[in-house]
């Protein structure tokens, strides 16, 4: 008898076939009446395959009384109440490392859109009005400082790239890390204060929750840049709107946002903003790595060996 799982959302096709041949797979994005799909096989569901986003809500999660294990597709768990996880027993993969320097790219390619205003320069070309004249000089990362808010396993790769960009690296998280060669900053408005550019790259939780504010972004400044590729739920996203419209913040390159996919719609008209719609893992290769992940978390679970990749 194959176990059965709960799959909360859609997947790449190699992985959802993995798990079809696996397991008797419920695909709870597609019922009609959620209620009553849970109703009918929530008892004998031990298994939810799931992503960053949709984590598992706690409806969800009431209505499997076995369930053993969630795996899910992403570093960030936030979605996921793992504290009523762990006092109930269930197990929670995610998929760390493997999106690292995809992340880190997409960071990369971020900062230097907003930096050197390609998106602009590349509407400005298409339109023909090089002709008419050359587009006007632009910003450069080269020599800038950049602090990092999270020098975790994304923000090193991001700080390593830094490097090769001829940037200055700072950084601030809970606790100075002696190991890395970064001057640390224990208050982050003080390093908001000293730096041009402002990463987030930390977790999204109650005690990261509006972490970069109103006070935050003031000391980022007219010439500062944040660039958000975290959870939206770190930023004071009413105040960064304004701070953007003001001209109290120079700029923001924001992969995410508060509520996705629901993007204030004051950013569009915004000439300092670049924005991407959570793309910072996705890429074929990388995203294929974080569903292999999946897999092998859910087959480890229910062959009794232990977990690649536990959260809890
Ligand atoms: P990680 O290795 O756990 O690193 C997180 C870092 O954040 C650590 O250095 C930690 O340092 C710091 N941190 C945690 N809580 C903090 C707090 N309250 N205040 C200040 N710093 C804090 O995580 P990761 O794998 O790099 O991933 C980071 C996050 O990126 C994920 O949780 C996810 O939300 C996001 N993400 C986004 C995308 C995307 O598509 N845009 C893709 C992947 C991940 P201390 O412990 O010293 O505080
Ligand atoms: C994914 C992410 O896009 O890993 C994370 O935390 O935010 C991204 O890699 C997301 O988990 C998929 O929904």
């Amino acid at each position: 008898m194959k176990p059965e799982i709960l799959q909360i959302a859609p997947m790449m096709p190699h992985v959802e076939a993995a798990l079809e041949s696996a397991y008797f797979v419920h695909r709870y994005w597609e019922a009609q009446d959620k209620t009553a799909l849970l109703r009918e096989v929530g008892e004998r569901v031990h298994g939810v395959a799931t992503n960053g986003h949709s984590g598992c809500a706690p409806e969800i999660l009431a209505a499997l009384p076995n369930l053993q294990i969630i795996a899910s597709y992403g570093v960030g768990y936030d979605a996921i109440d793992v504290g009523a996880c762990k006092a109930r027993g269930v197990r929670v993969t995610n998929t760390p490392d493997v999106l690292n320097d995809a992340v880190a790219e997409i960071t990369f390619g971020l900062m230097i859109s907003l930096c050197r205003r390609i998106p602009q320069a590349d509407a400005f070309t298409r339109a023909g009005r090089w002709r008419n004249g050359a587009y006007a000089l632009t910003g450069e990362l080269t020599g800038a400082k950049v602090g990092i808010l999270g020098l975790g396993r994304i923000g090193k790769e991001i700080a390593r790239r830094c490097q090769v960009f001829k940037m200055q690296v700072v950084y601030h998280g809970r606790r100075e890390q002696p190991y890395e060669p970064y001057p640390y900053y224990a208050d982050l408005v003080e390093m908001a204060e000293a730096v041009d550019w402002l990463v987030v790259i930390a977790p999204g939780s109650a005690e990261t929750n509006g972490i970069v504010s109103h006070r935050v972004m003031e000391a980022l400044g007219p010439k500062g840049h944040l660039v958000n590729v975290a959870r939206g739920s770190l930023v004071d996203e009413a105040a960064m709107v304004e701070l953007l419209q003001s001209g109290g913040l120079g700029g923001a390159a924001l992969d995410v946002f508060e509520d996705e996919p629901n993007v204030p719609e004051a950013l569009f008209a915004l000439d300092n903003v670049v924005l991407s719609p959570h793309q910072g893992s996705a890429t074929q290769k990388t995203r294929s790595a974080m569903g292999d992940l999946v897999v092998r978390n859910l087959a480890a679970h229910f062959a009794g060996d232990l977990l690649l990749t536990p959260v809890a």
